[in-house]
């Protein structure tokens, strides 16, 4: 405790000071430690601390020597003790907003000698990233059908029986089910139905016929997962796109027409579709369509001059299955199987990406390897 603080815990009667002179050189004391600490080098915070010891409103000296001089002073005292107060205030007062004043003006000086800016100097470039190659690839897919009237929708990954098998006509033991191997979801004990991850997109068919009426033409691009070992063409997560079109006069015409402009747009003009007879339950007739290969360019002989290693000499390569909506599933979301026909697709998106861009192993897809990465800015 300083000798200010000391002393200004005390009354003047506690000091021994009992006449009007000696209360000039008791404040002339104080003052003179003030101005002590007053003259020391000052940061803001050590400002603030020394403006409370002797400013602050409960405990600062000024008001102890208040409360402990002023007030309880003799009547004879009070006078020199009020004006030496007073006078000791206004000298506090200035002091320390003075300080304040050059604490400020020196931080402004400090930041300006530091702080600048040097515009010649090169900036620092970040890295900018890009999408990922199956990212770009549904971007490519959902302008194209965008274009010709599709709309683009999105649906849950985690999806129920019903609507991943049954109302697709896949019912409980159906053998297709089994080219279909599940991930269910562990659930607790007596949840009301079970869970399972959506082994295709086809899910959606369902969910917006369920919301729309037709006219429907919508794409759904997403994530779908199935228990299949990982090799160069097998992903246990993989991505597809659903396309699906319904209305009251969708023939097999437009059908087969809108796949080819698609694919044309998709592959460039020089590529040729067919369609094989296929058998999916969601769709009948359901076919299968196929590409000109696109690294021989439907010969089937390799630039070497060998068998095309791609299509293994065919000239056709598999691309994805599609059909005709078959009837039952209009059942399962009210349409009129006798007004509305339409047809749907689901591709499979990493495939198609391996093939336009020549990628020959499906998992560099999952491996975030950015030498990999870079190659698709
Ligand atoms: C289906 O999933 C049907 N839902 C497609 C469909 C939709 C048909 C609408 C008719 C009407 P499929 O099981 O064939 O069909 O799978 C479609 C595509 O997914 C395949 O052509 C293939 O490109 C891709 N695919 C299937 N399994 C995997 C896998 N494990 N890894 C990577 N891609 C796969």
């Amino acid at each position: 405790m300083t000798s200010s603080e000391n002393k200004t815990t005390q009354t003047l009667a506690q000091l021994g000071i009992s006449s009007a002179e000696q209360i000039t050189p008791l404040f002339a004391e104080i003052q003179a430690e003030f101005d002590a600490d007053a003259s020391k080098e000052f940061i803001e915070v050590l400002w603030k601390e020394f403006r409370d010891q002797w400013l602050g409103r409960k405990s600062g000296i000024l008001s102890r020597i208040t409360d402990n001089w002023l007030k309880p002073a003799s009547p004879e005292l009070k006078r020199s003790v009020g004006a030496g107060l007073n006078q000791l205030r206004a000298h506090v007062e200035a002091k320390i907003e003075e300080r304040r004043l050059s604490i400020e003006a020196n931080e402004e000086q400090w930041t300006r000698a530091h702080d600048h800016f040097d515009l010649s100097l090169p900036g620092v470039t970040r890295p900018v990233g890009s999408h990922h190659l199956i990212r770009q690839v549904f971007q490519e897919i959902e302008d194209i059908f965008v274009s010709i009237g599709f709309s683009v929708v999105e649906g849950p990954e985690i999806e129920t029986p019903y609507y991943n098998f049954e109302a697709l006509n896949i019912p409980e033991f159906h053998p297709v089910r089994d080219d279909m191997d599940t991930f269910y979801i562990e659930l607790p004990k007596g949840a009301p139905s079970p869970l399972l991850l959506r082994t295709h997109t086809s899910p959606m068919q369902i969910r917006t016929m369920e919301k729309r009426q037709p006219p429907v033409r919508v794409i759904v691009p997403g994530k779908v997962y199935r228990r299949d070992n990982p090799d160069a063409t097998h992903s246990f997560a993989f991505h597809q796109v659903e396309g699906l079109a319904v209305d009251t006069d969708i023939t097999f015409c437009d059908f087969t027409g809108t796949i080819e402009y698609f694919v044309k747009q998709f592959f460039g003009p020089g590529v040729k579709t067919r369609f094989r007879p296929s058998y999916f339950p969601f769709t009948e007739p359901s076919v299968e369509f196929d590409v000109t290969c696109v690294f021989c360019g439907g010969s089937g002989v390799s630039a070497g001059g060998g068998t095309c290693s791609k299509c293994k000499g065919a000239g056709w390569i598999e691309l994805f299955g599609a059909g005709m909506v078959d009837p039952a599933v209009y059942g399962f979301v009210g349409y009129d199987a006798k007004k509305v026909s339409g047809f749907a697709f689901g591709i499979g998106i990493d495939r198609l990406a391996m093939l336009k861009y020549g990628i020959d192993d499906i998992q560099v897809f999952f491996q975030s390897d950015v030498r990999f990465l870079r190659q698709f800015p």
